[in-house]
């Protein structure tokens, strides 16, 4: 398999609101086996991006593809049945639903599983429900949340729901992660266990994307970062060159590189 292909691609996205525009013909390329960062400051368009290549938002101009399929056009369910799926920037579990509940509607956005028919009082019901169930429990086991499984959204601290959006997100078995500000909200230990948690999930089959503001988390755990600012790329490359290139210096030291 050339993982090379196993990407996903922008070409030329060009997005705009009213006369506004919020990104300006950019090229990007998401690959299996790299953690990718989209960094910039606030406004820059990085939510706008991921809202393009979700399907979200329909860009007027550009062409987005995974593997060499082109997506232009497909709802986000569809785009998620096809492994492209997000967490959002502000928290988005149903308070009403368990914390194993909320991973198991990650299954049903997976496609393959009758969502319905899990919760169907019928045998073929049951069995469905106890698998995705399973597929459930061993998404939180691996981020360390098999204990809060019965427990409510609202009941725990931000940083396990920020977890718990990422076990919903990758207990389909996606192809590209893309993570809005994972770190938001988190404390210092908290955000470390994400990183950890990160390291953890990358593999050669996952094209993984973080937006984040928190520096040290993406310096340390990206293999390329691309920079934003006003709806284009400024730069982009190992995080060293990014670190040190006088475009990106002077965008972070003219912004609030803590926010
Ligand atoms: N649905 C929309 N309607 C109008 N303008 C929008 C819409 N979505 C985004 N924008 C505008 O697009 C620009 C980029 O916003 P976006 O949320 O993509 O930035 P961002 O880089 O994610 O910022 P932050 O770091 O604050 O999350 C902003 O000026 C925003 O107001
Ligand atoms: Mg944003």
């Amino acid at each position: 398999m050339d993982l090379m292909t196993n990407a996903l691609r922008g070409e030329g996205i060009a997005l705009s609101f009213g006369g506004i525009k919020v990104l300006k013909g950019l090229d990007v390329e998401f690959r299996a086996g790299e953690i990718t960062g989209l960094i910039g400051p606030n406004g820059a368009g990085k939510t706008s991006l991921f809202n393009c290549l979700t399907g979200a938002y329909s860009p007027q101009q550009g062409a987005i593809s995974y593997a060499g399929e082109a997506l232009n056009g497909l709802p986000p369910a569809a785009r998620a049945n096809k492994g492209i799926v997000r967490s959002f920037q502000h928290v988005a579990l149903c308070p009403d639903l368990t914390v194993r509940e909320n991973v198991m509607v990650g299954i049903a956005r997976n496609g393959k599983s009758g969502w319905l028919d899990a919760f169907l009082p019928l045998p073929r019901g049951i069995r469905e429900r106890e698998e995705m169930a399973r597929s459930a429990d061993a998404a939180l086991a691996d981020l360390g949340l098999l204990d809060v499984g019965e427990r409510f959204p609202g009941e725990l601290p931000p940083g396990m729901q920020r977890l718990v959006e990422i076990a919903r997100a990758v207990v389909g078995k996606p192809s590209v992660l893309l993570l809005d500000e994972p770190a938001a909200g988190l404390n210092n230990s908290e955000t470390r266990d994400l990183t950890k948690v990160l390291r953890k999930l990358a593999s050669t089959e996952l094209a993984m994307v973080v937006v984040e503001h928190d520096m040290d988390l993406v310096m340390s755990i990206c293999d390329r970062i691309y920079v934003l600012n006003f709806g284009e790329i400024v730069a982009s490359g190992s995080p060293e060159e990014v670190r040190s290139n006088p475009d990106v210096v002077r965008i972070y030291l003219g912004s609030d590189e803590d926010d």
